[in-house]
């Protein structure tokens, strides 16, 4: 059989967004209301099979919490691939984001390639503008999704998405 890749894949994004979620309704398909804040980071790896080929995802899923953005380069480094995750009914949360991208543009690693998520679709009140988010992700040659941990969502999609798109080779 083929050799399998790994990745470091890395999630980023304001506290409360749903990072943890996410990372938990993809690999244990639950969900919690109750779900508590991360501590600096947590660690998963995942093999995806993507039909021809597979890949190891090594999962690194950050602290929102601004007192842990110091630690933040630490984890997105050599990261091949980078999930930036907001809140649709959290406006702050996408400016948030979009400080993200523009930090693993200049900080993180060449080419890395980025996801940008918009979470929480379950809910109402959205309070970001799913157009003017699309043509943001166009414009900067990021992958974008809309996902809900809470239903599942389109979850599956954002990590199928990107392992996709890694080089491998
Ligand atoms: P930090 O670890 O502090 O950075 O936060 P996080 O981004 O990991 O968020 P977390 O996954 O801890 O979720 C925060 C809160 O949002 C929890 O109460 C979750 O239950 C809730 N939540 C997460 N995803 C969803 C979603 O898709 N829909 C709804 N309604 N709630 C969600
Ligand atoms: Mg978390």
């Amino acid at each position: 059989g083929s050799s399998t890749i790994q990745f470091k894949i890395v999630l980023l994004g304001e506290s409360a967004v749903g990072k943890s979620s996410l990372v938990w309704r993809f690999c244990q398909d639950q969900f919690s209301e109750t779900i508590e804040s991360t501590v600096g980071a947590t660690f998963i790896h995942r093999v995806m099979d993507l039909g021809e080929y597979s890949i190891k995802l090594q999962i690194w899923d950050t602290a929102g919490q601004e007192r842990y953005h110091s630690l933040t380069p630490m984890y997105y480094r050599g990261a091949k691939g980078v999930i930036i995750t907001y809140d649709v009914t959290n406006n702050d949360s996408y400016e948030k984001a979009k400080d993200w991208v523009n930090e693993i543009r200049t900080q993180g690693t060449p080419n890395a390639k980025i996801v940008l998520v918009a979470n929480k679709i379950d809910l109402e009140d959205h309070q970001v503008d799913q157009m003017e988010a699309m043509k943001y992700a166009e414009s900067n040659d990021l992958l974008f999704f809309e996902c809900s941990a809470k239903t599942g969502e389109g979850v599956k999609d954002v990590f199928f998405g990107l392992s996709k798109a890694l080089p491998v080779k």
